[in-house]
């Protein structure tokens, strides 16, 4: 039974209070990432890097599926075995990027639409024998004068939907990412106006299009305040706003919730999860978990530098971030667990 298959995958990703390490950056990015930490942007230095990452010694302690990009899904390590298969091992399930990346939306300035809809069916099958059982579709919406408009949610949202459906029809798990971006000078409220609208669109959408929600993944953003906004909105006040909204629009069957990070700080992603849980816990019906990228790799990636003897170092701070965001899915998370050998 498919659906079925669904539902357990999803049940295996998140069993014992864990959460997905995102770890598919596409090539400009994690070059980009590269660059800042001046680290040479090469294949074989992406290879080093995620071999590191999927190395990491316990992950799965707090890990039950990391998210790959086509190229590494296609690596090995240094050992020759398969990045995917070194996952499965440790006990962490496999997962794939699938989207081709947010492109300029034609006649709508500023705006983005995700594409990759284009021979999807065939990628799903190919991707399946390489290990993956779950999958990743990401939406930019951005805010800012007169935008995000209706048209440019509604086109993201029907290709988050379309992909949904052909994961399903293939056994494999779909997180449909709408990411409401961070950056601009927005307030907490309009972050929470606009997310609330692409939700339900989306999930007036994923009922038309009769995507089973039992067997689906929303991978949301918080609601926060813009990265160059003046105000600076409590713990509190992020975890309270980010709550409401996802009541208002997503609905109970929804099995889980994993948010992305988005620019937030590791700290600052740990603890509003975190605040979710301790404050919101008795009214929350679904699994509210992490899907992070930056929030759990950058403080490793700084470390690392390149450098094979920084190799453990940065394998430990990884393990430590994870762990420390495991914390924060069950509300056990403080601030002192940040010092130095306190981890969680
Ligand atoms: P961040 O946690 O860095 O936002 O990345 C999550 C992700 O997978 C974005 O698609």
């Amino acid at each position: 039974m498919k659906n079925q298959l669904l539902k357990d995958t999803i049940q295996q990703l998140f069993a014992n209070h864990k959460g997905l390490l995102a770890m598919d950056e596409s090539n400009g990015t994690c070059n980009k990432r590269f660059a800042a930490a001046g680290i040479p942007q090469t294949i074989e230095m992406r290879r080093k890097y995620r071999e590191l990452i999927v190395t990491t010694p316990g992950l799965n302690e707090s890990i039950g599926g990391a998210i790959l990009y086509d190229e590494t899904i296609r690596q090995q390590t240094k050992e020759g075995v398969q990045m995917a298969d070194v996952l499965v091992k440790a006990g962490i399930i496999p997962g794939i990027k699938l989207d081709m990346g947010a492109k300029p939306m034609a006649g709508f300035p500023n705006e983005k639409v995700t594409e990759g809809l284009d021979g999807l069916r065939e990628r799903l099958a190919e991707y399946k024998t390489m290990g993956a059982r779950f999958a990743k579709w990401r939406a930019v919406i951005t805010i800012g004068e007169g935008i995000p408009t209706t048209a440019c949610i509604k086109a993201n949202v029907h290709a988050l939907v379309r992909y949904a459906a052909l994961c399903q029809e293939a056994g494999i798990v779909p997180i449909v990412e709408p990411e409401v971006l961070m950056s601009g000078d927005h307030t907490i409220q309009r972050c929470y106006d606009v997310t609330e609208k692409v939700l339900k669109i989306l999930f007036y959408q994923l009922y038309q299009f009769q995507i089973d929600l039992e067997g689906m993944i929303l991978k949301p953003n918080m609601v926060i305040a813009g990265t160059e906004s003046a105000y600076k909105n409590s713990i509190d006040e992020v975890a309270e706003a980010t709550v409401n909204c996802l009541l208002a629009s997503v609905p109970a069957a929804m099995p889980a919730i994993a948010f992305l990070s988005g620019g937030q700080s590791p700290e600052d992603a740990a603890a509003h999860l975190n605040a979710i849980h301790t404050k919101f816990k008795n009214r929350l019906p679904w699994i509210v978990t992490f899907s992070f990228a930056r929030a759990i790799q950058q403080p490793a990636l700084d470390i690392w530098k390149g450098q094979d003897a920084n190799i453990e170092e940065a394998q430990k701070l990884l393990y430590k971030r994870a762990k420390l965001d495991t914390a924060a899915r069950q509300g056990q998370y403080n601030a002192a667990m940040e010092e130095p050998g306190n981890a969680a």
